[in-house]
């Protein structure tokens, strides 16, 4: 069974109710419980933190025993270099997701400090980038 984590970085808690318009109207609760059903034998794991440290610190612990990780880390994707640092400084393999087409939105999302170290990268189709980055780790 592979065993994944979802983490989520900054006000991705507020999902459902945060500018649906681009984010959608789901909770990442309903999405995650949805999911959960659809792959009964991957074995799943959800973090969400509003913190960068915690998210580091969540990196570290699941870096090394983990199959995937799939991460969004939000506004720090464009800002940490912490981040970036934790992912080059881990061995599970990494794959980024957005919810939303950040390429199509303002320049300053454009840059990532995840995805030079990064697996590959899944963004703009909702929340469906999670669940297509799950699949990515079972083939
Ligand atoms: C996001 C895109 C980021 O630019 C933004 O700061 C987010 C969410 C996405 O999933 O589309 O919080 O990572």
């Amino acid at each position: 069974m592979k065993k994944l984590i979802i983490i989520n970085g900054p006000n991705l808690n507020l999902l459902g109710k945060r500018e649906p318009n681009i984010y959608g109207s789901l909770t990442f609760t309903e999405f995650l419980d949805e999911v959960k059903q659809k792959y009964p034998d991957v074995d799943l794991d959800y973090f969400q933190s509003n913190i960068e440290g915690e998210l580091i610190d969540k990196l570290h612990d699941v870096g090394f025993s983990y199959d995937g990780i799939i991460l969004n880390a939000a506004a720090y994707t464009h800002t940490s270099v912490g981040i970036g640092d934790a992912i080059k400084g881990i061995e599970t393999p990494v794959v980024e997701v957005h919810i939303s087409n950040t390429f199509g939105r303002e320049e300053f999302r454009h840059q990532s400090y995840v995805s030079p170290n990064a697996k590959g990268v899944i963004l703009g189709f909702g929340l469906q980038s999670y669940e297509l980055a799950i699949q990515s780790f079972l083939s």
